[in-house]
């Protein structure tokens, strides 16, 4: 068997583009088609889900003065470096041991008097426990962020959409998260008065930029002609795998993020992009919801690989799988058989937050053993409709050759 197929399979499962995205035309607006997506009233348009989240934590920071934030210590590292922008003080939180959410116990112990917000996080499109994370935060008197960045279109148990349940929740449109205006973000509030506030906030601090804006136009239509099967290793493919050669695994996945964070208005034509590629969304989600069920079944029949599902009735969005190998060990055994490929396999963060060296002046020390244990053991399997049988097939035998 070739370990190397033809095209390049991206990590995510992003929307198909169309060309007719591009043309000007009149269209309802991203923020009207966002909010008629979540089935409510305002919606408000970032240009980056770090953005979303600096004018959030800035919105409360008006309110209080309490400045503790608390984070999953596994999370993208942008989240701590939206933190350290607005002079915040970090504090980690270790995940649930083989979960996303943030220990229960090690979060009621966090939450005190200082805490101004809990960021429960629905990492890799899967729904995290957002009610625990409200109940140690009203005992405290603080205000809850949902982090759904990754995560637009996925619903809790009662069918409420991911990012509207707790105080604020924001969502990402940066490449790789389903649909994209290259970067741009979403930020919504449940309670109508502070939606007011987040809007004058962003006003205040967010300035119109257009040599920002030219940068992000000309990447998004470098993004329109290249996410195709052929364009892809240009645009994807080759760099991570010279990053890997190199043995650079955080720039291969680009977690190497820059510590300032880029603030400016998001465009009307990528507005307009975004808005125009709106109404495909739901039907793509579904079509990958069903394709990853089926290729959970099949990863869990592998013994000792469990893939992440949600909870009960939840329902996630899959722009991939999330695989959790018994060991390290084992997992290190697929990557090296599988990373290099270009079948899509990867890893979602490389590290827990406090190992990053690049972050160390802004994430403190802690002690965080399942966060680390699940950087350790995770990897990724794009839901991308290029991943066709044949090559799921591939991959599923190989990772059976690495827990062996
Ligand atoms: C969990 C999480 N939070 C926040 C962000 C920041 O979003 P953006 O890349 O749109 O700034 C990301 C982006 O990858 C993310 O994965």
């Amino acid at each position: 068997m070739p370990r190397n197929f033809l095209y390049e399979v991206p990590p995510t499962a992003g929307l198909p583009p169309r060309f007719g995205d591009l043309l000007p035309a009149r269209t309802a607006s991203l923020a009207a088609r966002a909010a008629e997506f979540l089935g409510i009233d305002d919606v408000q348009v970032e240009c980056s889900g770090t953005a979303a989240l600096v004018v959030a934590l800035t919105a409360l920071q008006r309110r209080s003065k309490r400045t503790g934030v608390i984070v999953p210590a596994y999370t993208c590292p942008l989240v701590a470096i939206a933190v350290a922008h607005c002079g915040l003080e970090l504090r980690l939180c270790d995940l649930a041991p083989g979960s996303i959410d943030m220990d229960a116990d090690k979060l009621a112990a966090l939450c005190d008097e200082n805490t101004l917000a809990v960021v429960p996080t629905h990492l890799g499109g899967r729904v995290a426990d957002v009610d625990t994370a409200i109940a140690c935060a009203r005992r405290a008197g603080a205000w809850v962020i949902e982090d759904a960045a990754q995560a637009l279109g996925a619903r809790f148990a009662d069918g409420t959409p991911v990012g509207t349940r707790a105080d604020i929740g924001f969502f990402s449109l940066a490449v790789g998260k389903g649909l994209t205006t290259f970067e741009g973000g979403l930020l919504v509030a449940r309670d109508a008065q502070l939606r007011a506030e987040l809007h004058r906030c962003s006003a205040d601090i967010v300035p119109s930029d257009l040599a920002w804006e030219f940068k992000r136009t000309l990447q998004l239509l470098g993004y329109y002609a290249l996410y195709r099967p052929a364009g892809l290793p240009l645009a994807y493919g080759w760099p991570r795998r010279r990053a890997l050669r190199a043995g650079d695994a955080t720039a291969a996945v680009g977690d190497d993020f820059p510590l300032t964070i880029p603030l400016h208005r998001l465009g009307a034509w990528r507005r307009s992009v975004g808005a125009r590629a709106f109404p495909r969304l739901r039907d793509f989600q579904h079509e990958l919801a069903e394709r990853a069920s089926k290729r959970c079944a099949s990863l869990e029949r592998i013994p000792r690989i469990a893939a992440l599902r949600d909870a009960g009735a939840a329902h996630g969005t899959w722009p991939f799988l999330l695989v959790m190998m018994p060991t390290r060990a084992a997992r290190d055994a697929a990557l090296s058989a599988l990373w290099t490929t270009n079948l899509g396999v990867s890893r979602l963060f490389i590290h827990a937050l406090p190992d990053y060296d690049y972050l160390h002046a802004i994430v403190p020390k802690a002690d965080v053993p399942n966060a680390r244990d699940f950087a350790a053991r995770t990897l990724t399997i794009s839901n991308s409709p290029w991943l066709d049988e044949a090559r799921f097939d591939f991959l599923l035998g190989e990772l059976r050759r690495a827990v062996e």
